[in-house]
Formats: structure tokens, sequence, C-alpha cells
């Protein structure tokens, strides 16, 4: 028997049959249980522990014969590394476990995921909805470039669920949304949402990247497809993009036939980090949410500080949905420093010790940054007034590092 047989590899990604070959059944419900386990075959490869790094752009047949049966019969099996790898199909699995999700689709990042859903289920004169609160990029893709294939986006004020009903019509095929949002921290009722959703007969998807399937459950609240990148708390260590989508299998099978044409996927080295990373997936998690929850608890009792926003604060708009919905409310804050310019503001950015000035989020290492200049610093004033991006925002993303350190560190910051 060969070494790719005795792993037990699931099937190619152009058939159709992507169920999981190791469910998770026997694992239970707990995540670090689910994380450690979910995905992998039992035995693998040269009776190792941990999965190997197949370096393979193409998987060899043994004759003729074993190509046609592997057409006519829709073997599992892998064909050409652009269609995936017998380490992508791990993570899948051990993804959709934790998602409570039929399946998952892995990308090579987040924004790779988001373009090949909207992408598939998205044609010339349909119409996307989205909260306006997002990722700047997101936004970009679908009003800069959507636009250039008939799509038509419309954009809402973030959980403002009448506007959204109001704009849908018959062209509406996807509803999309993130929770909470990137960088306002807006939490969605996702119930409300996918229930809006189902009443038109319109898709639903949410980016829960900032939740992560640990702190947010949307497919159990009835959305249709899930989100994340990978790039931040999966993967957890700031080495690695990757990107992420969750959802039924048979709405999941066109996305990922496109997938294999766009050759989005994750080389196999890529792969094995992010299986690393969800090893400690729990346990980050857990440490991300304490320090989000005791530095925003810090930053909102400082007079210098005017506001912060973090769904774990009782002064946050969405904090009753949160507390509804959330296991716990992550490592992001976003605050605002009292009667500051951009530049007093950037002074409290460059004092900090701990964390890294730098963009993304949900890495072991805390990262700071103001959007004003990070992601914003191209538009104009009217633009970031429209976005919602004053001055004097600043962004922190707790690491895993301990809190009181980070406390200490802002509080010498902010002394400056
Ligand atoms: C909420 C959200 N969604 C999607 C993305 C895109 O992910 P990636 O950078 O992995 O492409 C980001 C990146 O910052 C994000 O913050």
């Amino acid at each position: 028997m060969s070494h790719v047989e005795m792993s037990n590899p699931p099937k190619n990604a152009g058939t159709s049959d992507h169920t999981p070959r190791e469910p998770a059944e026997g694992f239970g419900e707990d995540f670090s249980t689910l994380s450690v386990h979910a995905g992998e075959a039992r035995q693998k490869p040269g009776d190792s522990i941990t999965d190997p790094i197949f370096c393979a752009s193409t998987y060899t047949f043994t004759d003729t014969q074993a190509v046609i049966n592997y057409i006519e019969q829709n073997q599992a099996r892998e064909e050409y590394g652009r269609y995936g790898n017998p380490g992508e199909r791990v993570v899948e699995r051990k993804l959709a476990a934790l998602e409570g999700a039929e399946d998952a689709i892995l990308y090579s990042s987040g924004m790779a995921a988001f373009v090949g859903l909207l992408m598939t289920k998205l044609s010339a004169c349909d119409e996307v909805i989205f909260f306006d609160e997002c990722y700047h990029r997101s936004r970009e893709f679908c009003t800069k470039h959507l636009s250039r294939f008939g799509v038509v986006t419309r954009q809402v004020r973030a959980c403002d669920y009448e506007a959204m009903e109001a704009a849908i019509n018959p062209h509406t095929k996807l509803l999309v949304s993130e929770s909470p949002t990137n960088p306002h921290m807006s939490c969605v009722d996702l119930e409300r949402f996918a229930q809006i959703g189902k009443e038109y007969g319109v898709e639903t998807l949410i980016d829960a990247t900032l939740a992560t399937p640990y702190n947010l459950r949307p497919i159990s609240a009835g959305i249709d497809y899930v989100l994340h990148s990978a790039t931040k708390y999966l993967g957890g260590h700031n080495d690695l993009l990757a990107g992420a989508i969750m959802g039924k299998k048979d709405k999941l099978e066109p996305v990922r036939k496109l997938r294999g044409i766009m050759g989005a996927v994750n080389g196999p080295q890529n792969v094995y980090l992010l299986s690393r990373g969800l090893k400690t997936f729990e346990l980050r998690m857990q440490r991300h949410n304490e320090n989000g929850q005791r530095v925003a608890e810090f930053l909102e009792n400082h007079p210098r500080i005017e506001r912060v926003l973090y769904p774990g604060l009782a002064s946050h708009p969405y904090h009753e949905i949160a507390q509804e919905t959330m296991r716990g409310f992550g490592g992001l804050i976003t605050f605002f420093v009292k009667d500051a310019d951009w530049r007093e503001t950037a002074n409290i950015v460059d004092a900090v010790k701990i964390p890294r000035i730098a963009p993304s989020l949900g890495g072991v290492e805390s990262l700071i940054e103001q959007p004003l200049v990070m992601s914003y610093y191209q538009c104009t004033p009217e633009e970031r007034r429209e976005y919602g991006i004053p001055d004097n925002m600043i962004r922190l993303s707790c690491g895993i590092e301990n809190s009181e350190d980070l406390i200490a560190d802002l509080e010498q910051a902010l002394r400056s």
C-alpha cells in the first residue's frame, strides 16, 4: 500500500465529494480536542504524529487505466496541485469541525476567499448589499472591480436592518457583513440577518474573522457562508496568509471548482504552518479574549481616552447582542484619543514598546496602528469621514503577552 493510500486522502477538488473522512464524532464538541485532532488521519504516513508536508505540484497515476478509473469513478485522490493538496484537506476538515459547518474551502488569503465566493455566486446585473463598516479591501473589490462585470453593490449603514431590507430587490443575490466589523467592532444580530436573507430568498455571508469560530457561531444562527481571514487568529502567529469559506457542501461545490481555476490555493508549507497554529487555537483565543477585555477596561478608564469600541464593554453600542451571541470578544480594540490631532495620536502609537506598528491582527504579537495612516492615508478627508475613520483613532490587536505588561506599556505611552 502506498503512503498516499495510507493517509486516507479525501476526494479530488474537481470531484463532487468532499465529505470529511475523519469526522469530528468521537472527539466531542470541545474546541481544543477538535483543534488538535479533528480532520487528521489516526495513523499517518511514516507513522508520524504530525501530518507530512507533501511538496508536490502534481500527483502520479500508476497507468492509463488508473487515470480513467479516477475520472469515471469520481475517485478520492489528488490530481494536480492547483486543485488542492493533502495537507490542505486536513486543515479544511479541521476548520469545518471547529465551525460546525458541513464543509470548508481553504484559500491562499482571506481576500482570495472573498473574491472566490463572490465571483462564483454573482453574475452581471446581480446585486450585493453589504453593511458599510468593513475591511477596506472587501469594499474596494465590490465597488471597483465587481462593478466592471456589471454587478451592482449597495452599501447600507452597519446593522441597519430596515435599510438592508429596503435595498433588496429581485436582483439581490447576497447580503454581506462582518461581525464584529473592522475597525468599528459593531456586532450583527446574526439571526435577524439570516432571517432577512431567508425571507427574501437571498444568501447571506458573514466575515467572522474578528470573532473566530471560538467566539461566534454564524452557521448555527442560519447564515449560509462564513468567511475567515485565517491569516489572523486561526493561523495566529503572524507568519502566514490564508483564508477560508465555510458552509453547506452542495453550496460550496461550485466555489471549490472556481478555486481550482483561480489557483488561490495554499502551498504545502503554508498549510503546515496553519495546521500547527490551529493546535493551540483555543488556548490562544482564551488569552486574546482575556487581554482584550482587560486592556479595553483600562483604556476606557484612562483620562486621555475619549472612547473605546470593544464589544465586551457595557458602553459598547452592541454590547447586549455581543453578550448574547459571543463566547468572548477577541483581542481587537479600537479607541480614540481625547482632543488629539493625527500627530498627537501618532505619538502614542510611536511611544508603545510592546505592540509593533503593523497592519493585521489576531497573532501572538500585539500590533498597533492608526487607521488614518495605515489603511486610509490615500483617502480624502470626506472619504475618511464617510468610512468613519477620524484622525484620533487607534486600533490595537492584543496578542498573548501578559495583560499587565500591555497595560503598563500603554500607560507610559499615554503619558508621552
Ligand atoms: C475582517 C477582514 N476580512 C478579510 C481580510 C482579508 O484577509 P487577508 O489579509 O488574509 O487577505 C481582513 C484583513 O485584514 C480582515 O480584517
